[in-house]
């Protein structure tokens, strides 16, 4: 182990660190609940370095956990406690290499975040559309790896939606140079689209080259509040009708949720209500008339009872306001007590079935439990959250979490939907792709696994558990 070490310290200098204070915070994942151990950290600041990493590693048979943000929500960026992983992160590897505002395209390394690309496109006059409440610390690296989705996929689609192009260490320390830009490329086989999605399990992505948007240069946002599930589908078709192509968010929050939130000292500017709904419409157009638009739909929806209050933001302060009762429920519920996450997704039609179904089991099985779904409704994908307040680290809390998990999955997949909609299996629901996923499925995978990381070494005890047979 001291000759690995050895080997990649003169190769990166101080970018390999062993030092455990400073290790430290690339062993736990964000949401505390895993502590892993490394032979060390590696920070190359050049694809070429971080490939003679790989190879290094690979000779030694040392496992690599690629790591970007380290916002993951599933613990796939987290080594395992043998201490025969390297961590390889890409934080030295931020600079974003061209914009072009033509060929609506950027190239950037993957440990770029998603807020420098945001803010780097903007002044080109364009936009960077992946968009959630993480991304001011999760890395362009780490959104392809996971495919991230977050608020305005209804619009724009996921980050794999994205993609144009892909540079890739391999597990055999080759670089794959896929960088190109083109919208359209039906040369082969789309292996971009293998790596985007694979959490870290099939090679490095070390850069990318993604879509861009028309800058939006008119915002509106409400804030509804609504009585029923039903009523929740109901808005979001009435307003997709409506306002079609402007819809960049439509995102449901419980009641549950908003009292947290209130707890928290934000404030509701509706009536309380047992469901709510943020809207935001943007437009490249300012004669757009989105504030008409809003207004006259809000209107609408009030006088034939689909909503019963809602509230147009009047000022940037105000949005920002709104915004923060949903961006902030990952942060509130996590000081809540212990906080089970389900990243599920089920077909549009079916979600008033879902929160309906899961309320009224979790309730009337789990005494302590708080449901606090909310999330991404234009997309069928809801986080059916639950927490058990003061019950942290506890084994019961444990065991709890777990027959929960096992009643909300179980729904899910019976109303027709998945498991993990835009977090991935990482470490947390390895378990469920054995249980829920087409064996037939799994084999393909495990085949694409073996193929191109045949020892193994790329992020072990990710997405499957068994050895590769
Ligand atoms: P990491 O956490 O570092 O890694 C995630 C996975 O990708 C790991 O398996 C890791 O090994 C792998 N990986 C990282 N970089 C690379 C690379 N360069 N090459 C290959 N593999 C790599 N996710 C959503 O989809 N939608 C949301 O709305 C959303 N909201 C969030 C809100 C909060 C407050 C938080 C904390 C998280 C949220 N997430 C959300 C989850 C998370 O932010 C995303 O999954 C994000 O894309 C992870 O990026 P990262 O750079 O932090 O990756
Ligand atoms: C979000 O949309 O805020 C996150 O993906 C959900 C979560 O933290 O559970
Ligand atoms: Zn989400």
């Amino acid at each position: 182990m001291n000759d690995v070490v050895g080997k990649l310290r003169e190769l990166l200098g101080s970018g390999c660190i062993t030092d455990p204070e400073v290790a430290d915070a690339y062993l736990t994942d964000w949401r505390g609940l895993l502590r892993g151990r490394a032979t060390c950290v590696l920070r190359p600041n050049s694809v070429e370095l971080l490939a003679q990493c790989v190879r290094i590693c690979r000779e030694a048979g040392v496992g690599i956990v690629p790591q970007g943000g380290n916002t993951g929500l599933v613990g796939g960026a987290t080594p395992n406690d043998s201490g025969f992983q390297a961590v390889i992160s890409t934080a030295s590897m931020r600079k974003i290499r061209s914009i072009d505002p033509v060929d609506m395209s950027v190239v950037a390394e993957a440990g770029a975040t998603i807020a420098d690309l945001q803010a780097a496109t903007a002044e080109a006059g364009t936009l960077f559309p992946l968009s959630f409440a993480s991304e001011g610390t999760a890395t362009l690296g780490g959104a392809l790896a996971t495919n991230a989705g977050g608020i305005s996929a209804v619009r724009y689609g996921s980050a794999r939606d994205l993609l144009l192009g892909m540079e890739v260490v391999l597990p055999d320390g080759r670089i794959w140079n896929g960088l190109r830009t083109l919208r359209k490329d039906n040369a082969g086989y789309a292996l971009k689209h293998l790596f985007s999605g694979s959490e870290g399990t099939l090679g490095i992505i070390t850069a990318a080259a993604m879509k861009l948007a028309p800058q939006p240069r008119v915002c509106e946002v409400a804030f509804c509040a609504l009585e029923t599930e039903d009523q929740v589908l109901d808005l979001w078709m009435k307003l997709r009708a409506a306002a079609d192509g402007n819809v960049r968010a439509i995102e449901y929050l419980s009641g549950s949720c908003v009292e947290l939130a209130k707890r928290d000292g934000l404030r509701s500017p509706v009536q309380r209500a047992n469901h709510y709904v943020l809207i935001e419409l943007t437009s490249s157009r300012r004669d757009a008339g989105l504030r008409e638009m809003l207004e006259e739909f809000l209107a609408g929806a009030l006088e034939d009872g689909t909503i019963v209050d809602a509230a147009l933001a009047q000022s940037g302060e105000q949005r920002k306001q709104m915004w923060r009762l949903r961006e902030d429920q990952t942060e509130v519920q996590k000081r809540a007590g212990r906080d089970f996450k389900h990243d599920i997704a089920v077909p549009v039609a079916r979600v008033p079935d879902l929160l309906r179904r899961c309320k009224a089991g979790i309730e009337a099985g789990f005494a302590d439990a708080m449901v606090v779904p909310f999330g991404h409704v234009g997309d069928g994908n809801i986080h059916l959250n639950v927490v058990l307040p003061a019950a942290v680290g506890t084994e019961w809390a444990r065991e709890q979490g777990k027959r929960i998990g096992e009643l909300v999955y179980d729904i899910a997949i019976s109303l027709g939907g998945t498991f993990s909609a835009e977090h991935g299996i990482g470490r947390a629901k390895i378990d469920l792709l054995e249980k829920h996923r087409d064996p037939v499925e799994i084999d393909l995978m495990r085949k694409i696994k073996g193929a191109l990381d045949d020892s193994g070494l790329f992020n072990p005890d990710r997405v499957f558990s068994r050895p590769l047979g």
